[in-house]
């Protein structure tokens, strides 16, 4: 493999956990300056563990790493930091009290001069475009703020090389953008930049080359302009991978589970986040909501699961006699002991209600101890459940006895979908249930959301991608500014309809 102007090259690296986990196998990669390199894998696949060979986290059992052509030896993120190179951690490790500038001098040689230290932080922030406020605390920021203090702190250690690891999974569509802009600044002003992802659209919108890791293995490098996302795919996953995702017909008598109607919901801060809102759900429909962030989606889910205070309006459930119950006022327990189940994976994927120390099996006992007596079809016991799991969505671990906080963030995530999923609830809310899964993970969530469809369940759908919205919903419905503006027939609308919707109230709705 040429190995030119290279960086960073990394040579037959082989970094194992004990008990025969092989993270990394054999791995040859190269990082370039003025580029930005993919880095595409399914969920385990060694992605984290290979960038953190480099950035002085875990040390190979074998192999070399070159920097500028040089052979180094990597033990600590200071020597790292020393050689420019420079990591930003899925899971951030800023310092919640202390304040951003604090935070980026933290653990610096030399005397501690903080007006210095701002002077530098507002050069960096002017020459890449970045928005920092120096002196406020962690504890106030927003997830895209502790990141953009995580990229600083990096730069601030003149990092040349920097390797952020799947910073897109908390984001908004429109922070991502932001962070794209700066990436491109960096990459223009020299820097040498490796992201992980797995959304391929932001693959192709921001990389210059992919490399692509299947299983501690390195498969290759394409160049992203001349790939696509069912190569890539496929690559990833060592076989073809069906990029459709299929709407069973929905039941021939569905019954009514949910009505809302005229529903009015105002914020903590005042602000009408829902306005007469009104709709129906049925059993064995997939219903999808589509809006754009902060649009009232959130504030519905969490109305309908009583965790919301309401205004005015009515949010009724129907039984399978057709007696209806207000849910409105109802106790948040009672609600899911009726089978109303909400799945919202936040942007903080570990803020997530799972408890790291635990094993997959005691997580699962949380959650069916929480439901009390059991409503729920599914008698299985925790352990089962946890089986169950683990092997239906692939979810690797050395076991089911594996403390959640030692499984890689996309699969922690897969033991919380699941978790809601195995409930077999009547109405399934997921909101975002595939943030920062690999393709192959998200297709198979889908294919178990389609599954409760089929065995009758009402699902209400809420999602970043209006691509998968529309193709798995029955219907969709539109909320534009805390409005409905259309419920459309998912088998017919189009994205550009949904898309113009989303960002404008129509005059009257269309049937
Ligand atoms: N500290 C660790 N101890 C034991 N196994 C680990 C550790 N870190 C990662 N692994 C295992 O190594 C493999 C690769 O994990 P990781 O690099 O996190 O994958 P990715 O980032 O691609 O999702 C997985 O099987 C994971 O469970
Ligand atoms: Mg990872």
């Amino acid at each position: 493999m040429e190995n030119g102007n290279a960086a960073v090259s990394m040579r037959n690296i082989t970094k194992t956990f004990g008990q025969g986990v092989i993270a990394n196998k054999d791995v040859n990669l190269d990082i370039r300056k003025g580029e930005i390199l993919s880095l595409l894998g399914e969920n385990g696949s060694g992605k984290t563990t290979l960038m953190n060979m480099l950035s002085g986290i875990y040390y190979p059992d074998s192999g070399e790493i070159f920097i500028d052509s040089k052979p180094v030896s990597i033990r600590s993120p200071k020597d790292a930091y020393d050689l420019g190179i420079g990591m930003v951690h899925q899971h951030f490790k800023l310092v919640d009290v202390l304040s951003a500038v604090q935070n980026i001098v933290l653990g610096l040689p030399g005397k501690l001069d903080l007006k210095g230290a701002r002077e530098k932080i507002k050069e960096i922030c002017d020459k890449y475009g970045f928005d920092v406020d120096p002196d406020k605390k962690i504890y106030n920021m927003s997830v895209s703020e502790k990141q953009t203090v995580e990229i600083v702190k990096v730069l601030y250690r003149g990092a040349d090389i920097l390797i952020l690891d799947e910073p897109t999974a908390v984001l908004t569509p429109q922070e991502t953008q932001k962070l794209f802009d700066v990436m491109r600044n960096m990459k223009k002003d020299g820097k040498a930049l490796v992201i992980i992802t797995h959304k391929l659209n932001e693959v192709q919108e921001i990389s210059d080359k992919v490399a692509v890791l299947r299983q501690g293995e390195y498969i290759g490098t394409l160049i992203t302009k001349d790939t696509n996302p069912q190569e890539m795919t496929d690559m990833m996953v060592g076989h073809k991978v069906e990029l459709n995702i299929e709407r069973p017909t929905p039941l021939e008598a569905p019954k009514r589970r949910i009505k809302v109607e005229g529903l009015n919901v105002i914020n903590e801060e005042g602000i009408q986040k829902l306005k007469d809102v009104s709709f129906e759900i049925y059993s064995g429909e997939i219903f999808g909501i589509a809006g754009i962030s902060g649009c009232g989606q959130k504030e519905l889910l969490e109305a309908i699961a009583g965790l919301q205070k309401v205004e005015s309006g009515s949010i009724k459930y129907i039984d399978d006699d057709g007696t209806e119950k207000e849910l409105i006022g109802m106790d948040p327990l009672k609600i899911k002991e009726l089978g109303v189940a909400l799945s919202f994976v936040p942007e903080d994927r570990l803020g997530m209600g799972l408890v790291g120390n635990m094993d997959i099996s005691d997580n699962m006992m949380l959650r069916s101890f929480r439901d009390g007596h059991g409503v729920f079809t599914d008698r299985k016991t925790p352990h089962k459940k946890a089986e169950g799991i683990v092997n239906v969505l692939h979810v690797d671990t050395p076991g089911i006895e594996t403390p959640v906080r030692r499984l890689s963030g996309g699969n922690v995530q897969k033991v919380l979908v699941g978790r809601e999923i195995s409930q077999k609830p009547k109405v399934l809310m997921t909101a975002y249930v595939v943030r920062g899964l690999d393709i192959n993970s998200s297709y198979t969530i889908y294919e178990l959301i389609n599954m409760e469809k089929v065995n009758g369940t009402a699902v209400i759908f809420v999602g970043e991608d209006l691509d998968v919205l529309l193709q798995i919903s029955d219907k969709v419905m539109v909320l534009c500014d805390g409005q409905v503006n259309g419920i459309l027939d998912g088998r017919k609308a189009t994205k550009s309809e949904v898309g113009l919707r989303m960002t404008s109230l129509t005059k009257e709705d269309a049937d």
